[in-house]
């Protein structure tokens, strides 16, 4: 981040616009919006600005040093760069935030592209890289969120004190508020009925105040192979309302930061040869920080049923009566099957699928060889990167063709995503003199071969087929 998005009180501060123009029109108003005592100082000024309300401050004169005498901050907007560079200049050695339009080597601030539902405001920058795209973003925002936004803000901001007042624990607070932003109260605000939500706020905070739980509870949250686009609403929702975050080793940092910026947020990782956290361990800080009262997201890569060990963690929940849910989440092999242009199954090649763990076990893996070797059928391989030359002469032992197609792909559906395709005689050779290194899904089947016809994303690096 090159600027800090901070919210600055100027109600009756004094601010000066240096410009008399259309774009300083519309920062004096944007600064008198916000309660500033606002100056506009240009040899010439449109007759606009005696319209604003309430009407600024206008002095037809050029501008001068003292003018910046005790303003709180100056926006320039003159078509004069020399005018502009050197009330910069002026305004940052006395300490003064400064704004030229459109020239952010002059900024000591930005002006962001604002979504106004007061109190609910919503500001949108782009470090003054792409203004017109912070814009096209604002508009993006403002239609989804609702009109009457603001109302619900000002309910909330009604009873503050109140809800503070009722509960003195900070958490069940945060609950009640989200129960309301959440509930039937926001849903009466939305749809224009703000006596009727406020009525029920006023019921929930005297009546039903003890049924805002302080009880802990745990969401086993899938998160999907990679691309965060890729979650669900559900996953984004508890994520953003979780006290702990607790996430494995597969999940990119732009998952991750989806959750409150106050969560904590406890690292799991996992890598195939070092646990960094016992599994027992991990099932034992789920339950001890739901007894605590927290709302903990246990967050895996892909699904947390698909070799995510989720069974294990939840009924360790049961055991211990914690409440739980489930959300699934993209499992890596149909992350890998879509962003690779390999369908899993097909009608001319391919009429069953099936997953499997290539877990490396004592120097060997340890699968059903027949039932992963059936005609007509796509394997899909976990974890299965270290013991790929064992997994393709067992398959070739077991009656698949050595000529049989294999992809390997490592980080897919991400921007560093890779595919080696090769055979089963050759995928071994291949793949490591690519560099694959874990995490890395194989696939196995004649299906791979469409991947040259239907691959759409963008790769990182692509060998060649065999
Ligand atoms: C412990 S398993 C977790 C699987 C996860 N629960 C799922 O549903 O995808 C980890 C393995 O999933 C596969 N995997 C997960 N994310 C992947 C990705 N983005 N690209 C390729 N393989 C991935 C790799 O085989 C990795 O070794």
């Amino acid at each position: 981040m090159d600027f800090l998005p901070i919210f600055l009180n100027i109600q009756n501060r004094p601010c000066l616009v240096v410009g008399g123009g259309p774009v300083a029109l519309r920062k004096a108003e944007l600064l008198l919006s916000a309660g500033a005592a606002v100056k506009v100082v240009a040899p010439e000024i449109r007759a606009e600005f005696a319209d604003l309300k309430p009407a600024p401050e206008c002095l037809q004169e050029e501008f001068q040093p003292h003018h910046l005498d005790g303003t709180a901050i100056v926006i320039v907007a003159t078509s004069s760069q020399k005018i502009n560079t050197n009330i910069s200049k002026l305004a940052m050695e006395r300490d003064i935030p400064v704004n030229v339009v459109d020239n952010p080597a002059l900024c000591s601030f930005i002006v962001p592209a604002v979504v106004d539902r007061d109190p609910i405001i919503v500001a949108v920058g782009s470090s003054g890289a792409a203004p017109v795209l912070a814009r096209l973003t604002r508009a993006k925002i403002e239609a989804i969120l609702p009109q009457t936004l603001g109302r619900l803000g000002e309910l909330a901001k009604n009873y503050r004190q109140a809800v503070k007042d009722r509960f003195t624990s900070i958490t069940v607070r945060r609950r009640f508020w989200e129960l309301i932003f959440e509930g039937e109260v926001a849903d009466k605000v939305y749809r224009g009925d703000f006596e009727a939500g406020e009525q029920q706020l006023q019921e929930l905070l005297v009546d039903d105040a003890e049924e805002i739980s302080s009880a802990g509870e745990v969401a086993l949250v899938g998160g999907g192979p990679g691309d965060p686009e890729l979650m669900t609403f559900k996953a984004v929702r508890l994520l953003q309302r979780a006290d702990v975050v607790i996430y494995d080793r597969l999940l990119s940092p732009e998952i991750v930061n989806l959750a409150r910026r106050d969560a904590e947020r406890i690292y799991a990782g996992k890598a195939s040869s070092k646990h960094s956290m016992p599994q027992e361990d991990i099932n034992a800080l789920l339950v001890k920080l739901a007894q605590e009262g927290k709302r903990v997201v246990r967050l895996k890569g892909g699904d947390p049923f698909v070799f995510g060990r989720g069974g294990e963690e939840i009924s360790e929940l049961m055991n211990h009566g914690i409440s739980f849910q489930v959300v699934p989440g993209i499992t890596s092999a149909l992350g890998c099957s879509s962003y690779c242009g390999i369908p899993l199954t097909h009608r001319d090649y391919a009429q069953s699928v099936v997953f499997a763990t290539g877990h490396l076990r004592n120097d060997t893996v340890d699968l059903n060889w027949e039932m992963l070797t059936q005609p007509n059928q796509t394997a899909v391989i976990y974890m299965g990167l270290l013991g790929l030359a064992i997994i393709s002469e067992k398959m070739i032992a077991h009656g698949l063709s050595a000529e049989m197609p294999v992809a390997v792909v490592r980080n897919a559906t991400m921007p560093n995503q890779k595919i080696v395709i090769g055979t089963l005689a050759n995928i071994f050779d291949k793949s490591t003199a690519a560099g694959m290194t874990s995490p890395c899904l194989i696939i196995v089947g004649e299906v791979v071969n469409l991947h040259e016809q239907l691959k759409w994303y963008r790769e990182a690096d692509t060998t060649a087929t065999a």
